[in-house]
């Protein structure tokens, strides 16, 4: 008999149940006895004790679902050692949690904040197995996380709408796209739907070198132009700013996002109208992509393989085109970037799509 803990956390994003099924499915399919807990709300639900028992029926039908049917939450790393505002430990709670259930495992699905929980509690004992989950894409340790794929086709589809009308009207459009610390998605979805500038945070941007992209393109007769941009775009100049420094001017900061602020510019510099299109929370949302549901199931069968086979403290990852286990140790705090020297982006420059670097 194994009696597996399964939660999501963090931001969700498509191909969570996807995962969670492609997991349940591979034990099913053993010939091992299993009962799975499924915790509410992400790490909330095994601090505070709230699950609910799930079979086999529970995960039929949901490879096409988006979003999570455990529902999620976020429960930041930083104050995970904290005592609640009722002075509850909730690391205790945790595991007191695990083991009043008797749980052979948990398996967590999530992105960076999740992992470092994640490693905390596996280092504290637990037998955790964790599953790569973002939009974003920067978990280190895996080429690939699920949601990524589906969400790069959401932002390719809306900048795509964008560029219809932006032709028409002779206008200078940024869509702002999901990503505060990197920009695969941002840097994907731009090169996907023929942006012409792409701006991420990992390349600081020179607002000159923008401009003068924009007005090198009406020179030659395209008298619009597409910029993708990350939510986490900076400028050269505030990158030069302190961690602490550039917090405090975005607090100060009256327009909406940086995309604002630099469509503000880019007008009074080049007298072209402007406008920015922010696609949102949509980027997360919907039906995975076949792409995805087949990844996350893939990683999830794996998963299923890995408690199968009493191997814990993994993080099940994607390198080379293989499925892969990466110890979570390994993986907990670190990000993966974008590197402004990766073969895309230079691959990007040789197109034409300027960086403002
Ligand atoms: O989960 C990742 C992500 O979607 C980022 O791309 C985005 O910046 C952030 O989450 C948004 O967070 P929230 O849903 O809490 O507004």
């Amino acid at each position: 008999m194994k009696r597996i803990g399964m939660l999501t956390s963090g931001g969700d994003c498509q191909a969570l149940n996807a995962a969670m099924r492609g997991v349940v499915k591979t034990l099913y399919n053993s010939e091992e006895q299993v009962e799975i807990y499924g915790f509410k709300d992400g790490y909330r639900g095994l601090i505070y004790s709230k699950f609910q028992m799930l079979t086999g029926k529970d995960f039929s039908g949901i490879l096409t679902k988006g979003g999570t049917i455990l529902g999620t939450s976020r429960t930041p790393f930083k104050t995970i050692q904290d005592p609640d505002e009722n002075g509850l430990n909730k690391v205790e709670a945790m595991k007191q949690n695990y083991y009043k259930l008797q749980l052979d495992c948990l398996v967590v699905l999530g992105g960076n904040g999740t992992h470092k929980t994640a490693n905390l509690l596996s280092k504290e004992g637990l037998n955790v197995i964790t599953l790569p989950k973002t939009i974003d894409n920067d978990l280190w340790g895996t080429d690939m996380t699920f949601g990524f794929q589906s969400a790069v086709d959401i932002a390719t589809d809306a900048i795509d709408y964008i560029h219809t009308t932006a032709a028409s009207h002779s206008r200078v459009f940024i869509v702002e796209v999901m990503g505060h610390k990197v920009g695969w998605l941002t840097l994907n979805a731009g090169m996907a739907s023929g942006a012409d500038i792409i701006l991420i945070p990992e390349i600081p941007y020179d607002i000159k070198k923008v401009v003068e992209k924009i007005e090198d393109r009406n020179k030659r007769g395209s008298g619009f132009t597409i910029i993708a941009v990350a939510e986490g775009a900076i400028s050269k100049d505030d990158a030069k700013l302190s961690k602490k420094e550039y917090k405090k001017k975005l607090e100060k900061m009256t327009h909406p996002s940086v995309s604002y602020e630099l469509a503000e510019a880019i007008q009074k510099k080049t007298g072209i109208e402007v406008r920015v299109t922010v696609p949102g929370h949509m980027q997360r949302g919907g039906s995975p992509c076949p792409y995805d549901r087949v990844f996350a199931s893939r990683l999830g069968a794996e998963a299923g393989k890995l408690i199968l086979d009493n191997q814990y403290g993994f993080m099940v990852g994607y390198k080379n085109r293989e499925v892969v286990r990466v110890p979570l140790e390994d993986v907990a705090g670190k990000l993966k970037a974008v590197s402004p020297d990766a073969s895309i982006v230079k691959e990007a420059k040789l197109l034409g799509i300027c960086f403002g670097d």
